[in-house]
């Protein structure tokens, strides 16, 4: 079976999740957060090597302060539960985004786990926290420029692969597919560049009830594709198609 080198997700519909068992809004992110662990190891079992997951979005911040300090503290329990393990397990954690507007216990304990984890490398997991793509772009066009001014770059030889290199995922292969649960089919300023080929899933289901299963019909789903990335068909005509007259 095909299997995507990289997925990007969207874990959204904590919100609704919670909604339907008349629960607060803050407990479906709990139980959101709770599914990420399992994410890890089903999409490490599968041999899916990089998983790139949308936390907190550069336009969240205008939600109600109490939710997004219950979200966060949900995120620094994850981190101190779990550090340990993943760092057994050879997962690599990094944190795409910006930095400027997260507190600093919060910082601290995710540079903490990208120093300890940083030589793993049996599984890559990105976790986008305070994250936009055009903000992505835009920082990382800042920074060429600056290169360019700086003469350490030669604006005429800049090349899209390059380019790509001043973004978060710097280095990495782009997702191969793009998972946004609860139904919703829009890309939320995600991984804007990133994305370009990917293939889109989007199930029904809401985040915290992303389970193995699910992931198994993504993965199903991703592998029936053809990726022609702009290409004919490269199947063989079949017989008779090249007698056919228009
Ligand atoms: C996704 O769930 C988590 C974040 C955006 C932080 P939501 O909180 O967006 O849940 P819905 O979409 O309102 O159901
Ligand atoms: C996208 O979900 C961001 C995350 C899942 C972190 P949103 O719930 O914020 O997206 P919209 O507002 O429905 O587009
Ligand atoms: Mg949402």
């Amino acid at each position: 079976m095909n299997i995507p080198e990289h997925i990007a997700v969207v874990m959204d519909g904590n919100g609704r999740w919670a909604k339907r068992w008349n629960l607060p809004r803050t407990l479906g992110h709990k139980k959101g957060i709770n599914r990420i662990e399992e994410l890890i190891d089903n999409a490490k079992g599968m041999g899916v090597k990089i998983v790139t997951l949308f936390a907190f979005s550069t336009e969240n911040w205008s939600r109600p302060k109490k939710e997004i300090e219950r979200l966060f503290f949900y995120l620094k329990t994850f981190i101190l539960k779990k550090s340990k393990k993943l760092n057994k397990d050879g997962v690599r954690v990094n944190f795409i985004g910006r930095r400027d507007r997260l507190g600093k216990s919060l910082l601290n304990m995710m540079e903490e786990l990208e120093d300890l984890t940083k030589n793993n490398r049996a599984f890559i997991i990105n976790i986008a926290l305070d994250y936009g793509g055009r903000w992505d772009i835009l920082h990382g066009a800042k920074r060429l420029a600056r290169d360019a001014l700086d003469k350490k770059i030669n604006l005429e030889d800049i090349e899209e692969k390059d380019f790509s290199r001043y973004l978060f995922l710097n280095g990495m292969p782009y997702p191969d597919l793009l998972i946004r649960t609860s139904g919703e089919l829009r890309i939320s300023n995600f991984l804007l560049w990133q994305l370009a080929y990917a293939e889109f899933y989007f199930p029904a289901c809401f985040w915290p009830d992303f389970d193995r299963e699910e992931l198994k019909n993504a993965i199903k789903y991703y592998s029936q594709k053809e990726r022609r990335f702009g290409k004919i068909d490269s199947r063989k005509p079949k017989t008779g198609d090249l007698e056919m007259k228009v």
